[in-house]
């Protein structure tokens, strides 16, 4: 009992010194601090509320409208908000060296979490260069080819399934993500792509549970707390991702088949033996558990983001029907010119599908928000903010979509804004940016087209709000509409 109130009164304590500590940090420094949550800060209200991380992030973009910057409290770890556009740059690109850790934590034993995304220094860079040749746009055009058998596929599946026409269309459109990302990954075999253990795996990962939610605010407040405690975050699917890969790339050794596909780029590495990166001589070999991790996390940040694009676009078109007549026309007058076929270079053609995906993705970018972690003291230049190593920096995503100075009638949506795109470069930011933008960027677009394509070729799209209002689960750090719902019917014209 004792011991107990001991213990609880020095947790007291310990808050108290540390709101004040937190704050004292910041005004030093000339941040604002956020006034809720002095010592858990957007974690705190994260776990104990019903809101999606981005929405926490959002209110605290308007509530401070004036301010370039605010801070919060995490525990032990500086944390602060950048809302300031030269300091956004400033961060992902100018000094990005300062700036080069994602700052999501990890346990040490890990393996699948050895991925481009979640590590920092030598290691990612030279990861991220062995994977770069992946997604080339000359790769991405050869590639193509499964997506769009994936599209057929599907296209097939939904006419033999009247069921999933109605209701439940998240999930649908999950099931062809995961579908043609299985086949960009491991090539397509003869089994149907479309009873892929990948999308279980993927949505078990990432759910989020209570326990995750909790392991999520630890990792924020104190990646050494994380450690201490010998957390992990993958353990479970580990066994699946490092045996699968296993298997393809010693099949495809034996064989002499090219697919384009992610298992050719494996064998390439791994027949070029030793990686070496000559600015640092850096060496690391490509064994399977490193392609596995590799793998792993194009699932865990591809699949639900592409979902969300393609989901969220099926709804604006739903409730727009006007634009989803129009861009019918763009793509039946492509089947006609292509003989009947979705190439890859009519899809690159259709100016007017890539207004409406990049709309779709300005007003409901499927990741909320950016971080990353500082790792050598140094300065943001507006406010001449001093920032030491260890801090860890949000930046916008959502916000700056939703930000009247940048679109005016954020809510609205408006395929046209696009007609300037040039213009919009420094605040459309759906896939982050600098040397950390996602590396499946050109890969999301051909994947979320074709399905477009392919859906409004044989389908009209339905929209349907269950509050007359858009409402967002909570998720970490995801942009995933609730209470929306599509139908898909039949066009009348047979092809
Ligand atoms: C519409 C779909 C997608 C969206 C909106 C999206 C968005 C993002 C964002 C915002 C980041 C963080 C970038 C930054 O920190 O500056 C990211 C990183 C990443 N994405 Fe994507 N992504 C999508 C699809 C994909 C796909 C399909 C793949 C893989 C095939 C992928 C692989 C990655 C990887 C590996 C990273 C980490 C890159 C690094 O840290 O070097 N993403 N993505
Ligand atoms: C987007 O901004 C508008 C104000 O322009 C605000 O009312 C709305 O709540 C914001 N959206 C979200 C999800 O925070």
């Amino acid at each position: 009992m004792i011991v107990l109130v001991a213990l609880i009164i020095l947790i007291v304590l310990l808050v108290g010194v540390h709101r004040k500590r937190n704050e004292y940090y910041w005004k030093k420094r000339g941040v604002v601090f956020w006034r809720k949550s002095k010592t858990l800060g957007v974690f705190w209200h994260y776990v104990s509320g019903q809101k999606s991380m981005f929405q926490i992030f959002d209110e605290m973009y308007r509530e401070y409208s004036d301010a370039s910057e605010v801070a919060f409290g995490t525990f032990l770890t500086p944390s602060i908000f950048v809302k300031n556009l030269v300091n956004i740059h400033h961060v992902t690109i100018i000094d990005f060296q300062s700036f080069s850790h994602r700052g999501l934590a990890f346990g040490k034993n890990d393996k699948l979490a050895n991925n481009v995304a979640l590590l920092h220094g030598p290691k990612w860079k030279i990861i991220r260069q062995a994977m770069s040749p992946l997604f080339t746009p000359a790769k991405i055009k050869k590639m193509h080819y499964i997506v769009d058998k994936c599209a057929q596929d599907f296209i097939q599946l939904l006419k033999r399934n009247p069921n999933k026409l109605n209701g439940d269309a998240y999930m649908t459109m999950k099931t062809y993500c995961c579908a043609a990302l299985t086949g960009a990954v491991f090539g397509i075999g003869t089994e149907s792509p479309f009873e892929s253990p990948f999308i279980k795996i993927t949505s078990q990962a990432l759910a989020p549970t209570l326990w995750s939610n909790i392991k999520f605010m630890i990792s924020g407040v104190s990646p050494q707390l994380f450690n201490f405690l010998g957390l992990s975050l993958f353990s479970v699917q580990e066994k699946l991702f490092t045996k699968t890969i296993k298997q393809v790339i010693e099949d495809r050794k034996l064989s002499d088949e090219k697919k384009h596909d992610f298992v050719d780029l494996c064998v390439n590495l791994q027949n070029g033996g030793v990686l070496l990166d000559s600015d640092t001589g850096f060496q690391l070999q490509p064994t399977h558990e490193i392609m596995a991790a590799q793998a792993f996390i194009f699932f865990m940040a591809g699949l639900e983001p592409c979902a969300a694009g393609l989901f969220g676009a099926l709804f604006e078109l739903g409730r727009n029907p006007e634009m989803q007549k129009r861009l019918q026309r763009d793509i039946d007058a492509a089947f006609e010119k292509y003989d009947g076929e979705m190439t890859y270079d009519a899809i690159m053609e259709m100016k007017y599908l890539d207004k409406v995906i990049k709309e779709t993705l300005r007003m409901y970018p499927p990741v909320g928000f950016l971080t990353r972690e500082c790792v050598r003291d140094t300065k943001l230049p507006v406010g001449n903010i001093k920032i030491d190593a260890g801090t860890k920096v949000y930046l916008p995503i959502y916000s700056q979509h939703n930000d009247s100075k940048y679109f005016p009638d954020p809510e609205v949506f408006d395929p046209e804004r696009f007609s300037n795109e040039k213009e919009l470069a420094d605040v459309f930011i759906p896939f982050g940016q600098g040397s950390r933008i996602c590396l499946g960027l050109r890969y999301a677009y051909i994947q979320i087209k074709t399905g477009i394509v392919h859906i409004l070729r044989h389908f009209d799209i339905e929209a349907y709000m269950r509050n007359g209002v858009v409402s967002y689960k909570k998720e970490h750090m995801f942009v995933r509409l609730k209470d929306v719902d599509l139908a898909l019917v039949p066009r009348k014209t047979i092809f």
